[in-house]
């Protein structure tokens, strides 16, 4: 059995007084890409939050619990839970757009400073950040910032990255760089990625855990979900013709739009 490095167990959570959370449980183990899935409003940055401790001013854990490494973490202060070594690329990516891209880089640094071959990785990975390092991050692209948001996660030693929604808004053809880039990162440590798109969940994910009205209804291996129209299309709400047959996001040249 493989070990899990986040363990989530009955988790409820009221926001301003309405139950958000109704029992959510699951577990991230220390290997692959566990996809987070599930319509619009269903829980997914709820959950996330609530692993984080950042749930907002009006926002509690009622019951539950969440592990890491099976230490207790429920309502430990986010700053302890990240040392534990956890990058986090929040929804609306977090990036400081009057800083440049070398800045920005430079603030996700903990403690003391990140080594070289962290920055080698994160070039290697996206080119793009070297050749505007100077550049204010708030003039790149939604694509490029979103590559900003995933390479802070890379200058630490972390033990598991949590991505929420990373391709949400972009075209098809970033959809593809990004999506890229994930499946790199990926083969270099375990990932909870909330994502809603399912060409990338195909690319991406080893195991699917969906919500729906702040429950779990559904985990088990991806490539088993995706296989069974009838449930996705149920669980997700999506139709059928958006529910990829190959292996692949769509080119560049399938969209006009991009
Ligand atoms: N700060 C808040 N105050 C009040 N309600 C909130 C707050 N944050 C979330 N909610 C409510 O909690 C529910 C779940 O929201 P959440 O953002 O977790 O969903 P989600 O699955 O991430 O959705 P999306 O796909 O749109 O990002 C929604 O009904 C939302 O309106
Ligand atoms: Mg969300």
């Amino acid at each position: 059995m493989t070990a899990s490095v986040i363990g989530v167990t009955g988790l409820q959570v009221e926001i301003a007084g309405s139950r958000i959370l109704q029992g959510v449980g699951f577990d991230v183990p220390a290997t692959g890409v566990t996809a987070l899935m599930g319509r619009n409003g269903v829980g997914k940055t709820t959950t996330v939050r609530s692993i984080l401790g950042l749930l907002p001013d009006d926002g509690r854990i009622t019951a539950g619990r969440v592990t890491f490494d099976g230490h207790d973490i429920t309502r430990e202060p986010t700053h302890a839970t990240i040392r534990r070594g956890v990058g986090y690329a929040p929804e609306d990516r977090g990036v400081f757009t009057r800083l440049t891209v070398a800045e920005n880089l430079t603030l996700a640094e903990r403690e003391g400073r990140a080594g070289r071959h962290h920055y080698d990785l994160v070039h290697d990975l996206f080119p793009d950040l070297r050749d505007r390092a100077q550049q204010r991050a708030g003039t790149l692209s939604g694509g490029q910032q979103q590559m900003l948001a995933i390479a802070r996660t890379l200058l630490n030693d972390n033990r598991l990255i949590i991505v929420d929604e990373p391709t949400k808004g972009l075209a098809p053809r970033v959809v593809r760089q990004v999506t890229e880039a994930l499946r790199r990162v990926a083969g270099e440590l375990p990932m909870l990625l909330v994502e809603q798109n399912l060409a990338v969940i195909r690319q991406l994910a080893d195991r699917a855990v969906v919500l729906d009205n702040g429950r779990v209804v559904h985990s088990g291996p991806a490539a088993e979900l995706l296989a069974d129209r009838e449930r996705t299309t149920t669980l997700l709400g999506v139709g059928r013709a958006a529910i990829p047959r190959t292996t692949r996001v769509p080119d560049a040249e399938e969209d006009s739009t991009s």
